[in-house]
């Protein structure tokens, strides 16, 4: 194979210049770092969430070509609402990110893991609506979002879509996530997969990616600072990753720019988990991988 013909350039390999994006969540957390590294990069952003002032808060403090589209994915009407506006702005789109999720806690959480009242009564007062809601946001959403795209898509000549799954969906965590949450993440994983397998013959890319820790609304609660902290749990949680803190933004926009330029053009059904090695030390707790006693999880 000759690589002289080929160019190893950085700006030929990641660049995401002249593209058009879109991604769901894009106002805030991890949507709202991924839809800045394609703004600062050149690419056109549509950035979709419920909250308008987020939504324009965010365009404006990431700047470049922002367009905020208002809407709900937890439904089909409204993911149709949503295309139909983005008809209006581009016909073409290259990738689609589906960030948009939830989390919805037990509604009384306690760390009495062994008492079989406690965990009785937790695992009780879950409701239908607390799957419903849940399902409709991390698992219909981006079904409909990406069949809704692939029009748009199929203008494109490297299109891809990424779905942002969590490490909640590879195991058990017991002391920080709800089953809700976790079942949902893990039918996004295999979501993510049976697109890639359909949506191949229009050549349209389909990965997904497993975060570990980053401190978002989601996870964090905000200061008098404005600055999102974790709270006890989240803070050992992100602890116990061989990298051994939370995420930063930039590491989680790297892997999205990775798998949505022409560098990732050989990347299809891809799950990487971007977790400072959280999920190794999740699953790794049986074979001997052992970290410092503070950082277990009561
Ligand atoms: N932070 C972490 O440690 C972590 C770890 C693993 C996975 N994740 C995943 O990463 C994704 C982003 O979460 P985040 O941590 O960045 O939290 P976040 O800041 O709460 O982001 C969630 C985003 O989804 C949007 N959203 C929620 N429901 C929506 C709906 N019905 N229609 C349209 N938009 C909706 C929210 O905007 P509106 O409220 O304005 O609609 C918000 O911008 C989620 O899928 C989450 O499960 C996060």
């Amino acid at each position: 194979m000759s690589v002289s013909a080929s160019s190893f350039r950085i700006e030929d390999m990641f660049s995401v210049a002249g593209t058009t994006v879109l991604v769901t969540g894009g106002g805030s957390g991890l949507g709202k770092s991924i839809s800045a590294a394609f703004a600062t990069n050149g690419a056109k952003v549509i950035i979709v969430g419920r909250r308008k002032a987020v939504l324009e808060a965010t365009a404006k403090e990431i700047g470049g070509d922002v367009v905020c589209i208002q809407g709900d994915v937890s439904s089909k009407q409204g993911v149709e609402a949503i295309m139909k506006e983005v008809g209006e702005v581009t016909c073409t789109l290259d990738t689609l990110v589906n960030c948009a999720g939830i989390s919805i806690p037990w509604k009384n959480p306690s760390d009495a893991h062994e008492d079989p009242d406690v965990v009785s009564k937790m695992m009780s007062e879950v409701d239908d609506a607390d799957w419903t809601m849940t399902n409709n946001i991390n698992v219909n959403a981006p079904y409909f979002m990406t069949t809704f795209a692939v029009p748009f898509l199929r203008k494109s000549d490297n299109p891809s879509v990424i779905i942002i799954s969590s490490v909640a969906g590879l195991a058990n965590q017991r002391a920080n996530g709800s089953f809700t949450y976790g079942v949902s993440k893990a039918a996004a994983v295999h979501l993510s997969s049976m697109l890639a397998g359909r949506l191949h013959p229009m050549k349209i890319r389909v990965n997904c990616i497993c975060p570990g820790l980053f401190p978002t609304e989601m996870t964090a609660q905000k200061g008098q600072d404005g600055e999102l902290t974790l709270g006890r749990m989240g803070t050992k949680a992100a602890m116990r990753s061989t990298i051994g803190r939370p995420g930063k933004p930039q590491e989680m926009a790297a892997p999205v720019l990775l798998l949505a330029s022409k560098g990732g053009h050989y990347l299809n059904d891809v799950c990487l988990n971007v977790d400072g090695g959280r999920w190794l030390v999740m699953k790794g707790i049986y074979d001997g991988i052992h970290l410092p006693e503070e950082t277990y999880i009561d």
